[in-house]
Formats: structure tokens, C-alpha cells, sequence
């Protein structure tokens, strides 16, 4: 993938609402070293009770082959991991790839794009993306690209922000407006970035809506659990058809993650068959 050029400087580096990719990557460059902390802080501590929560959904087993888009710096991937799944960790940004790689060595991760997965049809086990699909701009082609990656019985989960009930949306909103931007400009030196985060939150579908589209794309069985009063909402569908789990779906694991790390030296689009 070319370099992505972005004009703004780092202290006014924050992606739109119309979220450009480049634009989007380049913000995330620039949050990279501090976002996991930063994370940490802005959530309360919440975002370990919603990884499990995930994990949980997504219900791992060893040898499944997850694909985890938009995994930044691989922390919701080594959460998957530790269930004893293949995890590949794919992002936009070279930046939080390169933090990741620093941190997960032992994780694979990819430069790419969630509306334009550099794999082959029905490659995995699961898919997921944490706090992700909020930042893409065509999120129908993203699903989509999803279901089609997909194996026929495998699942997508999806963890992200979402609308919170009326009782709790009075102080939930002071937080995000007043709160959280003062949080992310002491944890962060590129704290202006996070003033994007509350806008996108705003600006995002419902739980239904997020039902909706991705029936549309072709899941089935769509279901979603509010955590933390609809703070989060976590998302599940699967893929028709059924294509049993089994030892030839490891083989493909360690085929894709050879195949990967070649890609990634040559730098040439990877399609697994
Ligand atoms: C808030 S971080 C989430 C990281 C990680 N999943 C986690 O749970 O901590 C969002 C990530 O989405 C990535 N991203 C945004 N748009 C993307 C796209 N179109 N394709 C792939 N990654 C994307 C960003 O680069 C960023 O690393």
C-alpha cells in the first residue's frame, strides 16, 4: 500500500466526519505510542470488562483462524489469542502496526484496508473488529468484505460504541463532552485527536441500525448485548452454511501466516487459496 500523505500538522491531526482513510490513518499515527494508555484511562478501566465480553462472543477455540481488523496496536488481538486461535491483525495505520509489532511480536499483522481485505473468499473462522468500524467510511463495503472473507458457518463480531439508555445518557454525555477530552489531552500528546472520538460517536448508528446493515450484508442470526448501559454495544452474526471446524483449518492457519509474513517482505497483495 502507497504512503498516505495527510496536510494537517500533528497538533491539529484529527480525522472528519467524512473519514477520509488517509486522514483516519494519519491520526491514528500520530495517537500510536500513547493510545493503549490513553485508552486505558478515557474507558475507566471499562475496556477489559468489554474485551472479555468480546472474546466471550466470539467464542475461540483452538485452531480457529480469526481475522481481527482494524486491531491498531494488537491489544484486542492478544486478548484473542490467548484462547488459543491464530490471530491476524490487520490495520490502516503504519504507525499502529509498527507499535504493535513491537509489543506482539508473535502476532501477525497486516497493512490494509477493512473495505478492500487483501484475502481470499471464505478464509476464516471468525472476524472481528474493536472500536474500528466506527472510523470507516463505507461501512456497508466493509461488512460486506467481512462476510465474503468469512467461512460459511463463521461468525462476525463486532465491538463498538453505541447509544447509551436515557437514564445514563445525561452524565455519559457530560463525560464524553467535558470529561474525556481533558483525559486525553493529559494522556496524549496528540489529545486533540480525541475530540474526534466523541464527535464519531455521536455521529454513529444505533444498535438496530448496526443490526440492520449487517443483515443487509448477508448475516444471519444478527444479535447484539449492550454492555455498560449501551455504552458498548458487542454485535454477532454468522455466515450461512455450514463448513465444520476441523484440523484441515489449522493447516490453512499456518499456511496464511507463512504466506503473510512473505507478503510482507516482498510487500505484495496476499490471496490465500
Ligand atoms: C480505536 S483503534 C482500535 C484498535 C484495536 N482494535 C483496539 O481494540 O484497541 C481503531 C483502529 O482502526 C483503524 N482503522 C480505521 N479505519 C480503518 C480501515 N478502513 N481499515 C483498517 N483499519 C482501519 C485505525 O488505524 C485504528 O488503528
Amino acid at each position: 500500500m502507497a504512503p498516505m500523505a495527510s496536510t494537517k500538522s500533528v497538533s491539529e491531526q484529527r480525522a472528519d466526519l467524512d473519514k477520509a482513510p488517509e486522514d483516519v490513518a494519519a491520526m491514528f499515527d500520530v495517537v500510536a505510542p500513547r493510545y493503549d494508555i490513553t485508552n486505558d484511562l478515557l474507558s475507566l478501566g471499562m475496556v477489559f470488562v468489554w474485551r472479555k465480553a468480546t472474546r466471550r462472543a466470539l467464542d475461540l477455540g483452538q485452531g480457529d483462524l480469526v481475522l481481527d481488523v482494524a486491531a491498531g496496536t494488537g491489544t484486542s488481538s492478544a486478548h484473542l489469542q490467548k484462547t488459543g486461535a491464530t490471530v491476524i491483525a490487520l490495520d490502516l495505520s503504519e504507525g499502529m502496526i509498527e507499535v504493535g509489532r513491537s509489543r506482539h511480536p508473535d502476532i501477525e499483522f497486516v497493512l490494509g484496508s477493512a473495505t478492500d481485505l487483501p484475502f481470499d473468499n471464505d478464509t476464516f473462522d471468525a472476524v472481528t473488529i474493536s472500536y474500528g468500524i466506527r472510523n470507516i467510511d463505507d461501512v456497508p463495503r466493509a461488512l460486506a468484505e467481512f462476510y465474503r472473507v468469512t467461512r460459511p458457518g463463521g461468525r462476525l463480531v463486532i465491538c463498538e460504541f453505541s447509544k447509551p439508555n436515557d437514564i445514563v445518557k445525561p452524565p455519559y454525555d457530560l463525560y464524553m463532552n467535558q470529561v474525556a477530552p481533558l483525559i486525553a489531552k493529559v494522556a496524549s500528546p496528540a489529545g486533540a485527536a480525541y475530540d474526534y472520538l466523541s464527535e464519531s460517536i455521536d455521529d454513529w448508528y444505533d444498535q438496530k441500525t448496526l443490526g440492520l446493515l449487517m443483515q443487509r450484508a448477508g448475516w444471519r442470526h444478527v444479535a447484539y448485548r449492550n454492555q455498560t448501559f449501551g455504552a458498548v454495544a458487542i454485535h454477532r452474526g454468522f455466515k450461512p452454511g455450514s463448513r465444520p471446524h476441523s484440523e484441515p483449518q489449522a493447516d490453512l492457519a499456518t499456511n496464511l501466516t507463512a504466506d503473510l509474513s512473505m507478503g510482507r517482505q516482498t510487500g505484495r497483495k496476499i490471496f490465500v487459496s
